[in-house]
């Protein structure tokens, strides 16, 4: 697991957007794993204009998103798929047709699970993953206590979660309890993965899933076994590391970083 810190959120998330693009420009039919959540409304802001500019070409990428509101069709404007068209899709030149997410409203449960990754697999895998953390601790929607090899399935939401994004339905109440997710496991497939965790109500979780003990009761702690993920903080979410002196020191001396710095 490699740490990044950069000093403002903007920084932050300039980063992330830049290593997405890089991806693209080297691999145009990549595979990306997508998510949502306030954090990443910035980070896609950033690929809008950089498609606009000309600067990356999306047409050949097919994306897979983390996970779904179980009970929320696509034109709901809570359900994720109407999140990343607004924030993303309806912006860029992706076709839509290459973009997916599980089905919120698919009758059978397990086998939308399953489609899932079998869709994931039919595609190659998925190169890059983007990622954000929730409250919880929690990767996609895997809640604390999921399996670390978890699979694509529907999910209990915890009441930390919900009271975190409830305040984005209208009334609250009406959030759905359950969503289908990319499991532990899906997620830990990727080639690379990239976390991205911004502001200081995030600090003591990043903490926890960065220098903590590998753990389901933090799912994204797994992530430490993964072979290829950088996770990027901004200062404020970085506060309560350990190592912070090692990660500046890294940023700055690691060639492969110097382009960015
Ligand atoms: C939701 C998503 C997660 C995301 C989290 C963080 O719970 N399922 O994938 O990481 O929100 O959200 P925010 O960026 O709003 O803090």
């Amino acid at each position: 697991m490699e740490v990044i810190i950069r000093p403002t959120t903007a920084q932050a998330v300039e980063l992330t957007a830049r290593l997405l693009a890089d991806t693209v420009k080297a691999k145009p039919a990549c595979k990306l794993g997508l998510a949502t959540g306030a954090t990443m409304e910035a980070v896609y802001d950033v690929l809008v204009k950089m498609n606009k500019a000309g600067e990356v070409d999306f047409s050949q990428v097919t994306s897979f998103n983390l996970d779904e509101y179980i009970g929320l069709g696509p034109d709901d404007v809570n359900s994720y798929r109407y999140y990343m068209n607004h924030h993303l899709f309806d912006h860029i030149n992706i076709d839509k047709r290459n973009t997916h997410l599980p089905n919120g409203l698919a009758e059978d449960e397990l086998a939308e699970g399953i489609n899932y990754e079998a869709d994931i697999e039919d595609a190659g895998g998925i190169d890059v993953q983007l990622l954000g953390i929730g409250n919880d601790g929690h990767v996609g929607f895997n809640e604390p206590g999921s399996s670390l090899s978890s699979r694509t399935r529907a999910k209990s939401l915890t009441p930390v979660t919900y009271r975190q994004n409830c305040v984005y339905f209208n009334p609250p109440e009406s959030m759905p309890k359950r969503a289908f997710t990319m499991g532990v496991g899906t997620i830990l497939d990727a080639n690379r993965v990239i976390l991205l965790i911004t502001g200081a109500r995030k600090a003591e979780i990043a903490a926890r899933a960065i220098e903590g003990p590998v753990t389901s009761m933090v799912t994204a702690s797994a992530l430490q076994m993964h072979p290829n993920t950088v996770v990027i903080l901004d200062a404020d979410a970085a506060a309560q590391l350990t190592l912070k002196e090692y990660y500046d020191w890294v940023f700055a001396n690691e060639p492969k970083w110097k382009n960015y710095r």
